[in-house]
């Protein structure tokens, strides 16, 4: 199991008080998907059927699902595909697992911790694609070692990636689009889709839009999807 250097989660966990029916399913659907403690290693060495349960035709992880709208649009529109999401919030995670109760949720495995114990875990040329959408900022200057693409995350990304598998990130935080996108491009693995700065602004053809992002859109921000390939 990961130690607890290896926990890195900042921030909050809880917010308001679950409503009857997030409690509920917290104890229905929550330890049907769970990711156990027992499947999480430091050995690296976890295939997507071990985590997952089953064979899946693709897998995809979702770092920070937030509420799940993401997430539970991608299961809707794959249902052959295998899906591995992390979110510390109760709050999100609770949304999700409501929003997805009477869905098939037998190709979905979630953990209610940081992301990266379950990538980690996970055999070279695991997934298909991982997703980073709207990570927290961390604006203070000393708390940059804080957000979630760093060198060290994005070398286990490359790892867990088979080559041609995606890296999907998105932010409207600028700063936080510059560190992403340059963090990306300076590692050896990555390969930026685009070439102009329209591919930076223009959304994906069928992006699933979250919630936050529909609200953050409506600000002066802007929000730009950064579209990385895994090579190697
Ligand atoms: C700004 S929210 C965005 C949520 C969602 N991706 C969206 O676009 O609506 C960032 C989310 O990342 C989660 N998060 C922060 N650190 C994380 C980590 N180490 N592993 C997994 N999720 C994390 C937070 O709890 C929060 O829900």
């Amino acid at each position: 199991m990961a130690n607890d250097k290896e926990k890195r989660v900042y921030g909050r966990r809880t917010g308001r008080p679950l409503n009857q029916g997030r409690l509920e399913v917290m104890d229905t659907v929550f330890p049907e998907i769970e990711i156990t403690k027992d499947l999480l290693t430091e050995e690296g060495n976890r295939s997507a059927a071990d985590i997952i349960g089953k064979l899946t035709k693709q897998t995809w992880l979702e770092i920070g699902f937030g509420n799940g709208e993401h997430l539970s649009g991608l299961m809707r529109r794959h249902p052959d595909w295998g899906f591995m999401g992390a979110e510390p919030f109760i709050n999100g995670m609770s949304a999700f697992l409501k929003d997805i109760e009477n869905d098939p949720h037998d190709k979905i495995r979630v953990l209610m911790d940081d992301a990266m114990m379950i990538a980690n875990s996970l055999a070279e040329d695991t997934l298909d694609g991982i997703y980073v959408l709207n990570p927290d900022p961390w604006h203070k200057k000393r708390h940059h070692k804080r957000r979630i693409i760093n060198q060290e995350n994005l070398e286990c990304f490359a790892r867990i990636l088979k080559p041609g598998a995606d890296l999907i990130m998105s932010t409207d935080v600028p700063d936080l689009a510059e560190w992403m996108f340059t963090h990306a491009m300076v590692h050896k693995s990555f390969e930026w889709t685009g070439s102009t700065k329209e591919d930076w602004d223009k959304k994906p053809e069928d992006w699933i839009t979250t919630r936050y992002e529909e609200k953050k859109a409506k600000g002066a921000d802007k929000m730009v999807y950064m579209l990385f390939k895994c090579k190697k």
